[in-house]
């Protein structure tokens, strides 16, 4: 019998959005439903987790409790939502001591590992690999450690941002996914190891290409809302839901990108209350 486990990611959850949370409500009854063994949260789990003020805090509990709601074994990692974004990125809610206390009060640490039958399941925060906290480089020791350790098991890591966005060679430094610099450190890491694939969220799109480069690259959908074309280039698809891993013990893996038409399409480009008005793309 495969071990079934739902990638789900992007709840952006909040008490002050309901929607969201209907959205979140009807991804837990499927879940309750299909009883995978093991739910794994590929970050953006709150809606504003990384704001200054009482809302930060706020949100993080409200999202966990969500989550411990669930009433299923669970691991999660941050997002840029949850612990703020890599200062290299801009914006205003780097990634720092306080808001990874935060989190850290909330959830634990932002790495996880998880052994099960021949697998070994690596959660890595890609948001702070280039903040020089203390952090940081613990993580990059836990996964050098984790990946040594892994004694014959296949490797399946969870992170919020994907390692790239087409392809590894790529240079330049984007919202969307790990930072090059970084990427080029996680590579090093990874080489000679037995990863078989990279599930992420962040860019609430889904998109599965198969081995690229070395690695099965799987981008989960979004629960809580997509990015309307004017405002995202299309990279995969927008439809919200979940993705659905077996893990044979044999090392045989299947994925599977499953939306769930009873998530609302919330597009956030039409919301401009939650997180500002969205920049249009380029034409
Ligand atoms: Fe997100
Ligand atoms: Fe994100």
């Amino acid at each position: 019998m495969a071990f079934t486990l739902a990638q789900i990611s992007d709840t952006h959850l909040s008490a002050l959005h309901p929607g969201f949370s209907a959205n979140f409500e009807a991804l837990a009854e499927h879940l309750l439903a299909e009883a995978p063994d093991l739910v794994i949260h590929t970050g953006d789990v709150s809606a504003h987790g990384e704001q200054p003020g009482p809302q930060g805090g706020e949100d993080l509990a409200f999202a966990r409790a969500a989550m411990d709601g669930l009433g299923l074994d669970w691991l999660a990692v941050p997002g840029n939502h949850d612990v703020g974004n890599d200062p290299a990125c801009g914006g205003d809610t780097p990634a720092d001591a306080t808001r990874m206390a935060r989190w850290e009060a909330a959830f634990g640490p932002g790495y996880f590992l998880r052994d099960v039958p021949g697998w070994r399941l690596i959660g890595l925060n890609t948001l702070i690999t280039g903040t020089g906290l203390p952090q940081a480089e613990a993580q990059f020791a836990f996964l050098e450690e984790a990946l040594a350790g892994a004694a014959g098991r296949r490797i399946g890591l969870f992170q919020h941002k994907p390692l790239c966005e087409v392809t590894m060679a790529e240079s330049q430094l984007t919202y969307w996914a790990v930072l090059p610099g970084a990427r080029r450190r996680l590579l090093g890491l990874l080489a000679g190891h037995d990863v078989a694939f990279i599930a992420s969220g962040h860019v609430h799109q889904a998109q599965d290409r198969g081995v690229v480069e070395g690695f099965r690259h799987v981008w989960a959908p979004a629960v809580a809302f997509f990015v309307g074309d004017t405002w995202q280039a299309r990279m995969g698809d927008k439809r919200l839901g979940y993705v659905r891993h077996r893990l044979h013990a044999d090392g045989r893996h299947e994925a599977e990108i499953l939306p769930l038409p009873g998530l609302q399409p919330h597009d956030i480009g039409l919301m401009p209350h939650i997180y500002g008005p969205q920049k249009p793309v380029a034409a």
